[in-house]
């Protein structure tokens, strides 16, 4: 939150592995996570939602259909159902097997090895889910910054002004594709719970960046998917490029 926790800008732009390195290997597998790891990234971004028996597992989209083998909802099925699913076969044969991980284990697996950058997906299926993430946090003792590299944020600003309340000192952001969410008065808003603003590359330009940080929080694009669109988000002067190719050469850094 405001009080307790400020965004503090660095000079280095953090690489988000989004969905893990989803340009390598199936988004938000453990395969993906690990190569986000090896590649170096300064986050992986995973995508949590919640099962029909309430437990919080990782993938993006609210049914099972594109990703896995079953079909479906992810709120329709249990977690053993879920667990059952082949998560790696879309992407590839070589990743056939490959499940869709519990936030608990991609938790478990990751910390200490690279930020975690948590995205609360369709949180109107699932009332309550920002209860069991901050329960799952505090178990570890992972809701206090200067133990982790953790940030909460959603397209739902609602789940995110719950998620400061409930996790005073976790940075929150908000999400958004539209235009309309980078007006002066909105800017001024979100400041008041969060810590980041990340919107679409495609609303990205250096005055936004400007009016977000003038308002002390930072800001993170998404989703680069080609080598050229880095340049231009680094002179406008974003905090960190979530993109599904952590390797790309413009974000390497000085060892
Ligand atoms: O991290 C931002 C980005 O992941 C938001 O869009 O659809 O890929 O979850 P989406
Ligand atoms: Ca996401």
């Amino acid at each position: 939150t405001t009080e307790t926790f400020a965004y503090e800008p660095s000079d280095q732009v953090q690489t988000v592995a989004h969905r893990g390195a989803s340009g390598y290997a199936p988004e938000n597998t453990m395969a993906a996570f690990q190569k986000g790891v090896d590649m170096k990234a300064d986050y992986i971004e995973i995508d949590v939602q919640q099962t029909k028996d309430g437990e919080l597992v990782v993938i993006h989209d609210v049914t099972l259909d594109r990703t896995t083998d079953g079909t479906g909802y992810i709120k329709d099925h249990t977690l053993e159902q879920i667990r059952q699913l082949d998560a790696g076969s879309y992407f590839g044969e070589e990743f056939a097997g490959e499940k869709v991980p519990t936030f608990e284990e991609v938790l478990d697996e990751f910390r200490g090895k690279t930020g975690i950058l948590i995205e609360l997906k369709a949180t109107y299926y699932y009332p309550g889910i920002e209860e069991k993430v901050a329960s799952a946090l505090k178990e570890r003792n992972m809701h206090l910054p200067a133990h982790e590299k953790i940030i909460i944020q959603s397209f739902e600003f609602d789940s995110m002004q719950r998620m400061d309340k409930l996790l005073p000192e976790v940075p929150v952001g908000v999400l958004t594709s539209r235009a309309t969410d980078l007006s002066e008065a909105k800017l001024s808003e979100f400041s008041t719970y969060a810590e980041y603003v990340n919107p679409s590359r495609l609303l990205v330009n250096s005055s936004v960046v400007d009016e977000v940080h003038e308002r002390n929080m930072g800001i993170m694009a998404w989703t680069v998917r080609n080598e050229q669109e880095v340049q231009p988000l680094l002179d406008a002067g974003v905090d960190g490029i979530i993109t599904d190719y952590p390797d790309y050469a413009p974000l390497h850094k000085a060892e």
